[in-house]
């Protein structure tokens, strides 16, 4: 037992699954679990408000909304528009549509932001008398590899908790507890830095007809809808950059520059920041009884929309896993989750760097070269006026490939430990 957790005295609650974190991750793995009828106690160290408030995505996926569907859950989780589908591409001022039509019939891709979906997966699994404790605060985990982990928590008003569990879904993020609470050398950590920072700006102001990417000599800019009134963008710029160093004149001005926009409305800004494109997975995603669910096991950079949509993935994944093993005491999908979902997170992570370098190295012949911005601008080409390379970019986008019934049949994976 960790030493600042000796003073705890209640006996401790029993649940199946002790879910650590209430992002998109824990908070659907909550719902399925719940729709499911398998017990479940959410743990979030932040307020309800600010879990609410914390904007980030802003669509989910194809594959995603027909998952909530496949569960009942979409009309209740998923608000705003259907996507029409069209990314617009415009490159030096030159605008290219391509579609997201992968010829699959059924529920298309929602504009649906991060916060929106959160607000939601938390109303429906509260209506549902689901068990969620906010402003908690040093969680530990024991005993992961043994039939029974422990959970110890502090509550708001400092009382100490325990929690034994079959299982702990690790869902608490890239900074969480839950992944530090794995051995040394148990997890090996990919990582790769793209050398590009990205300054994200908010604004009140009127969103794009298309999500839309902008190459340019300039550098790389982008434009998302957050809403009916309210637009995402980003443009590139040193990772090591200030925001302090982008007033709002000097913002509006490079985004009407490099979306080759002159007249581009502008609006009042709620928030500005910078970050640094990387991407990392820690492989395998479980140790014993704890399983990672979304960015606890891996972060993927933001192009291609992927991060959010792969923690929807591996929450699915994981529920129907728990669920098979409760109901039915049938353990291969526990014992599969990690290689299948390190396969698919491996396939997003792909995309998005594909999509990544494309899109910098078009519009730059100054960082990576004049040959990696001809190669770059030729992929795009291909993009544009092949039938073969635009499917292929569908079906990446959709998220419905690699196909399930083909990862259904791995076998568990080399790093995976049984339960
Ligand atoms: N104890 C309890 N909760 C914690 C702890 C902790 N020690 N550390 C973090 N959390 C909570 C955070 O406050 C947050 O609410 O875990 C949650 C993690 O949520 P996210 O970081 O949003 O991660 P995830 O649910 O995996 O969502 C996937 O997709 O769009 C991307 O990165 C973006 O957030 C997004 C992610």
């Amino acid at each position: 037992m960790a030493a600042e957790h000796t003073e705890l005295q209640e006996s401790p609650e029993h649940t199946t699954v002790a879910v650590i974190g209430a992002g998109p991750a824990g908070l659907t793995v909550a719902n399925l679990l719940r729709r499911s009828g398998i017990d479940c106690v959410v743990l979030e160290r932040r307020s309800r408000e600010r879990v609410a408030q914390r904007q980030r995505a802003g669509i989910v996926e194809t594959r995603a909304v027909r998952m909530f569907d496949s569960w009942g859950l979409a009309d209740q989780v998923l608000d705003g528009p259907p996507s029409d589908g069209f990314l617009e591409f415009r490159m030096d001022g030159e605008s290219h549509l391509v579609s997201d039509d992968d010829g699959s019939d059924g529920l298309r891709a929602r504009l649906c932001p991060q916060q929106v979906l959160v607000q939601r997966l938390t109303a429906a699994y509260l209506a549902d008398g689901g068990d969620l404790r906010f402003e908690v605060a040093d969680i530990s985990l024991d005993d992961l590899v043994g039939d029974r982990p422990t959970v110890r928590y502090r509550t708001a008003d400092g009382t100490l908790r325990a929690i034994t569990c079959a299982f702990v879904a690790g869902c608490d993020g890239d900074h969480g507890i839950s992944r530090a609470a794995v051995p040394n050398g148990v997890l090996t950590a990919h990582t790769f830095d793209h050398g590009i920072g990205w300054l994200t700006v908010l604004a009140d102001a009127p969103p794009p007809a298309h999500p839309l990417l902008a190459v340019s000599p300039y550098g790389f800019a982008a434009h998302f809808a957050r809403g009916p009134h309210t637009s995402r963008y980003y443009l590139q710029c040193p990772p090591d950059d200030h925001p302090d160093a982008w007033p709002d004149s000097r913002v509006w001005e490079a985004l009407r520059t490099r979306l080759a926009d002159p007249a581009l409305v502008s609006g009042p800004i709620t928030d500005r920041e910078i970050f640094r494109l990387r991407s990392l997975v820690h492989d395998p995603m479980q140790y014993g009884r704890l399983f990672l669910v979304g960015d606890a096991a891996h972060i993927v950079s933001p192009l291609g929309g992927k991060g959010m949509n792969l923690a929807l993935y591996e929450a699915d994944l994981f529920a129907r896993a728990v669920r098979d093993s409760v109901h039915d005491h049938d353990d291969t999908g526990l014992h599969t989750y990690s290689r299948r979902c390190l396969r698919r997170v491996w396939n997003d992570q792909e995309f998005s760097h594909w999509l990544t370098r494309t899109l910098h190295d078009a519009g730059d012949d100054t960082h990576s070269g004049p040959f990696q911005r001809g190669l770059a601008r030729a992929r795009l080409d291909r993009l544009f006026t092949s039938r073969s390379a635009a499917g292929a970019f569908a079906e990446l986008m959709v998220g419905l490939s690699p196909a399930p019934n083909a990862d259904a049949q791995d076998g568990p994976g080399p790093g995976a430990e049984a339960c």
